[in-house]
């Protein structure tokens, strides 16, 4: 049989398919603050759970290959990049997002810093720049320029307002 021939490519398509790939299953998190349960394929990131279920926008897909950092997000206060991780690997798991970090009349201290020190150009990296910045205060990482850079390296800023998001933290670190 010429492996050019429909029957062929169907076959293989078929093989290749796992027969439960696409069954949904229910998937808890703790987001925000509040549980909620949804029917996830199991091959959903939790980025897509966040953006496209939950309606969660504030994370941002740059790259979805782990190279930006624009999906940061906390797992039980952990950062994590959200377009790397299957969403149901975090099954109970405590997620804290951008959008629960603060609130417009009530800022965290790190947008309040950002904000101060005008740290950003577009936007769209900002909140993966942010919580990547907040996680970094329960992580061993020493109070140098140089030391903060290399923690927050995992986070791309195409506008290049690196030296302003450096000032921002550094203000938050002093505090
Ligand atoms: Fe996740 Fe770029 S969107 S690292
Ligand atoms: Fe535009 Fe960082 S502010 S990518």
């Amino acid at each position: 049989m010429s492996p050019n021939r429909p029957e062929y490519e169907d076959a293989c398509a078929t093989a290749q398919r796992p027969a439960h790939a696409s069954a949904s299953q229910p998937l808890t998190l703790k987001v925000n603050g509040k549980l909620t349960t949804v029917d996830v394929d199991p091959r959903t990131t939790l980025l897509d759970v966040l953006r496209e279920r939950l309606a969660l926008t504030g994370t941002k897909k740059g790259c979805d290959h782990g190279q930006c950092g624009a999906c940061t997000v906390h797992v039980d206060g952990r950062r994590v990049n959200a377009c790397l991780s299957f969403a149901l690997m975090h099954d109970g798991a405590e997620i804290t997002t951008i959008e629960g970090l603060g609130t417009p009349a009530d800022l965290h201290p790190m947008q309040a810093a950002f904000v101060e020190h005008d740290a950003y150009q577009c936007g769209y990296c900002t909140s993966g720049q942010i919580m990547s910045a907040v996680a970094l205060a329960n992580e061993p990482c020493g109070g140098s320029n140089a030391e903060i850079k290399e923690a927050m390296s995992g986070n791309i800023c195409r506008c290049g307002a690196y030296s302003n998001i450096l000032a921002a933290i550094q203000q938050t670190r002093k505090a």
